[in-house]
């Protein structure tokens, strides 16, 4: 792991380490197998930053299940917009399912919200919330994740499929960004 890691001028510190993150997945998918089994759940992954997560989660889980990928945007640079675009739809599959959302995180709640709101539209059977961050404290939408990998508070982070303009999601561990109150 490296000390410390540059992105467009700013530097971040490591947070949470690539063996924190294995662990806490292992955890959570073992808790997923057990709620789900039986129920055959689609694991919903939004792109781009749940990518990492979602193909670690989903292989730990040891039920049938099924996985699937929906984009959309919310976030631009470092400050949210709250305005939740969606860029690349749900198919029929949903109906009648058991839905395991999977974000990378959720920070205000306006793009959890609003995909809440699209997934029942579709005729999901359940819906279920997993995230691999959590900022409670940043949170202006009543969402309440199933299953949470980390609660932060409201920093600025990137790594892991977190994203600071499209770059560092390729960093294996999560960092953090340095001076940040
Ligand atoms: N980092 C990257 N993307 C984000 C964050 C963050 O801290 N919060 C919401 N989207
Ligand atoms: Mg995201």
């Amino acid at each position: 792991m490296k000390k410390e890691v540059e992105y467009k001028g700013l530097k971040f510190e490591p947070y949470i380490t690539q063996e924190q993150i294995n662990a806490r997945v292992q955890e959570l998918a073992a808790q997923i197998s057990k709620d789900c089994d039986g129920k055959e759940p689609l694991f919903l992954c939004v792109l781009t930053g749940a990518f990492p997560f979602a193909s670690d989660l989903f292989r730990a889980v040891d039920i049938d299940a099924e996985i699937s990928f929906i984009r959309l945007q919310s976030y631009q640079g470092m400050s949210t917009t709250g305005v939740v675009k969606q860029v690349m739809g749900l198919g029929e599959e949903i109906k009648g399912r058991n839905v395991v959302i999977v974000e990378d995180i959720i920070d205000t709640g306006h793009t959890m919200h609003n995909l809440i709101a699209t997934v029942k539209e579709k005729g999901a059977a359940d819906i279920k919330i997993a995230t691999l961050l959590f900022k409670p404290s940043a949170l202006c939408r009543p969402v309440k994740p199933d299953y949470v990998g980390f609660e932060i508070p409201t920093k600025f982070i990137i790594g892991y499929g977190l994203d600071i303009d499209g770059k560092a999601r390729n960093l294996q561990d999560i960092y953090v960004l340095k001076d940040d109150k």
